[in-house]
């Protein structure tokens, strides 16, 4: 059998197919654009960022196709790797040169709330032609990223996203490279623009926007990835997909997971060899190159049984950095500044999560009123969290809880659907305590869980970070179609 790359089986005719691809130089895989810009005024002692959001072009399929028009900070696809140290304040000047209003969300960097980009939440949203300026502290290290948080099924899916780095105060010593992949994925026409129908109701109630063609920091990457034997990396995973979930195998290779969602773990190879990320997540790796010079390794995404495809080629060039990585063991990274629940006094908070496409929903709570399932279907919502669907305007809605300032709180979360969810808490780092009522091996901190079709899971945390916070599912086509409420930290 022949393996698919990462042009994958196109969705019909009018879809972008790609067949036997044409061997690119091997110029290896771009990397996410450099750390620019963070011009650090000492004076102030914060480092300053400028963004504009705005339409660009961007070679996503490479020279053999024409450019897709995209939206990208700075018309770039990923936006500029912002780098940071932990501790340090950053302010970001965004310009919105968009035709839509915007905003930018901090995803997984606990911000104060009027710093966390939700519209008519924690801000009015951004106007085209206005300004905003963000601005706070970096309190944790690790790889987080910024993506929109308007409309963000479309502005999201259209390139506005880039990847985060905190780095540590001290850096974690034998790392000779640190990479960063961000991932996405693309649903392309044959003439390589992106494909118009966001939102598409009939996906959102079911496994959202899945694309057909796959970029790595915004490239196909056929060129494949450049390492010397002997080379230990940090590989930063960056989830930026509407919808897809990525499991990815490291053919030949053994990656120790370092990091989930920017928050440090202890070392340990991912379960089954297979590293699963799925939409908003984060992964970092050590991955030693152990191969010989010359040699190549494929990089599988095995996530979906059906549509496993090759990833990329990792390129062993013919000079060794050294005669063998460096020996065993990984270094585990220090921990964040985060609070530790006290699970004893945890309060507990039941949340169930409804509806979709092979579910009987009768109807749910919309802006407080009940609507049966075909008014919930003529506003676009299908799904539930505590049998409440969220309309867009989510400044008129209740909290699903309301947590007490400094208290532990734990929170059970039940999927009832027949598709998985990525669930996201903004403002806070959680640990997740349990799945399926067994206690999780590593309790790793996460601000994103990921929960299979009728699975639960637990997860618990200090409601430290007082305001409005939104709590949801990232596939973002779940999102706008109900999947999301707020908690509230009074
Ligand atoms: Cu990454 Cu509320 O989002
Ligand atoms: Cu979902």
């Amino acid at each position: 059998m022949t393996m698919p790359t990462s042009r994958l089986p196109a969705l019909g005719r009018r879809y972008l197919m790609l067949a036997g691809a044409a061997a690119a130089a091997a110029t290896g895989l771009r990397p996410a654009h450099a750390a620019a810009q963070a011009a650090h005024n000492s004076a102030s002692g914060v480092s300053t960022i400028r963004l504009v959001a705005r339409p660009g072009r961007a070679a996503l399929v490479g020279p053999s196709h024409p450019e897709t028009a995209v939206w990208g900070y700075d018309g770039r696809i990923p936006g500029s790797e912002i780098r940071v140290r932990q501790g340090e304040r950053l302010r970001v000047v965004l310009e919105n040169r968009l035709p839509q209003e915007t905003t930018i969300h901090w995803h997984g960097l606990r911000v104060p709330n009027a710093m966390d980009g939700v519209p008519h939440l924690t801000q009015p949203p951004i106007a085209p032609g206005e300004i905003f300026a963000y601005e706070f502290e970096v309190q944790d290290a690790g790889t987080y990223w910024y993506h929109p948080h308007v409309r963000s099924f479309e502005q999201v899916e259209r390139g506005l996203y880039g990847p985060l780095v905190v780095e540590e105060r001290e850096p974690p010593p034998t790392i000779d490279r640190d990479v960063t992949w961000v991932l996405d994925d693309w649903r392309l026409l044959e003439d390589a623009q992106i494909a118009g129908d966001f939102g598409n109701a009939m996906e959102a109630g079911m496994a959202g926007r899945v694309g057909n063609t796959v970029t790595v920091n915004g490239r196909v990457p056929d060129a494949g990835f450049t390492v010397r034997s002997g080379e230990r990396l940090r590989l930063r995973l960056v989830n930026a997909a509407n919808a897809r979930i990525f499991g990815l195998v490291f053919e030949g290779h053994e990656p120790v997971v370092i990091a989930l969602d920017g928050q440090p773990v202890a070392p340990h190879a991912p379960e089954d060899g297979r590293v699963v990320v799925g939409p908003g997540m984060r992964v970092d790796l050590v991955l030693d190159m152990t191969g010989r010079p010359g040699t190549r390794a494929r990089v599988l995404d095995t996530y979906y049984a059906s549509l496993e495809y090759k990833l990329l080629d990792i390129a062993y060039g013919a000079e060794p950095l050294r005669d063998r990585p460096p020996a065993p063991p990984v270094p585990g990274l220090p921990a964040n500044p985060v609070s530790e629940p006290d699970l004893a006094r945890a309060e507990r908070h039941a949340v169930v999560l409804g509806g979709g496409m092979m579910n009987h929903l009768e109807g749910a709570l919309v802006d407080g009123r009940w609507l049966d399932a075909r008014e919930m279907t003529s506003r676009g919502l299908t799904w539930t969290v505590n049998g409440t669907a969220a309309a867009p305007g989510l400044h008129v809605h209740e909290p699903l809880a309301v947590l007490r300032r400094g208290a532990s709180y734990l929170l059970a979360i039940r999927n009832e659907t027949a598709w998985p969810h990525p669930m996201h808490l903004h403002g806070h780092s959680f640990r997740v305590t349990t799945r399926n009522g067994v206690p999780t091996r590593h309790r790793e901190w996460q601000d994103t869980v990921l929960i299979p079709r009728r699975e639960s899971a637990e997860i618990a945390f200090v409601a430290d970070n007082p305001g409005d916070w939104m709590f949801h599912c990232h596939v973002l086509e779940h999102q706008a179609a109900g999947m999301m409420g707020l908690v509230r930290v009074a």
